[in-house]
């Protein structure tokens, strides 16, 4: 089974409670958050203390997606705010060994983030230290967006990777999400799905929330 995670940039920020219940109430397994600097992308959005009180609401474990320059200077306030996997782009983290152990010391999962144009082969020297990879099937910093169809091959490469070297790595995916996108990265070994304005703007979540974890 596929595991969701529904992100709540697209959720409703006069309700935020509201939207983290229906989220929860459909299915969901994990609560993506994503935080954004208008340094690394255009887009600002959720700081430390957002994180912390969506932790205080929330009864899913949070997944906290890090848009940022320089991430390792909020690793550990992130973790004490309540995330449980704290994601870094690799784009932005030329110490990448460094901020995974940090992460991991701060008691969090650690994932690894790549852009639709950086090679999965980038990884290959931390992929047994990582507990999830998360390739974007967007271009990062704002939510619906269509999904790229090249990063598919990017998803195969981490899932044959895996099989290969017996690790286990969990695979996501985050932009673009929807029924016909979900299908494909379900055939190519993804196990989280990251959804934003598929699932937000659904009529019946669970609806969407079950089809998408089949
Ligand atoms: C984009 C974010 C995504 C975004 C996805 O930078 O990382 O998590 O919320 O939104 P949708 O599912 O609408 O493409
Ligand atoms: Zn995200």
């Amino acid at each position: 089974m596929t595991l969701l995670a529904p992100s709540l940039l697209a959720a409703n920020y006069m309700a935020l409670g509201e939207s983290i219940r229906d989220a929860e109430l459909a299915g969901a397994d994990y609560l993506h958050i994503d935080v954004m600097d208008g340094h690394f992308v255009p887009n600002l959005t959720f700081g430390i203390d957002m994180v912390s009180e969506i932790a205080k609401a929330a009864k899913i474990p949070l997944d906290v997606h890090l848009m940022l320059e320089n991430p390792e200077r909020y690793i550990e306030q992130f973790a004490e705010a309540g995330a449980k996997i704290i994601s870094v782009h690799v784009e932005a983290c030329p110490h990448i060994h460094r901020i995974i152990h940090q992460i991991k010391e701060a008691g969090c999962q650690a994932g690894v983030v790549l852009n639709p144009g950086t090679a999965a082969e980038t990884l290959t020297s931390v992929l047994s230290e990582v507990d999830l990879v998360l390739q974007m099937t967007v271009n990062p910093g704002y939510g619906g967006q269509s999904f790229i169809p090249g990063t598919l091959s990017n998803i195969a490469f981490f899932n044959q990777y895996r099989k290969e070297n017996g690790l286990h790595y969990r695979i996501e995916v985050d932009g673009g999400i929807n029924q016909e996108t979900a299908d494909l990265c379900k055939d190519a070994g993804v196990d989280i799905l990251v959804a934003g304005s598929y699932f937000f703007q659904s009529a019946d979540k669970k609806d969407t929330a079950d089809f998408l974890k089949k």
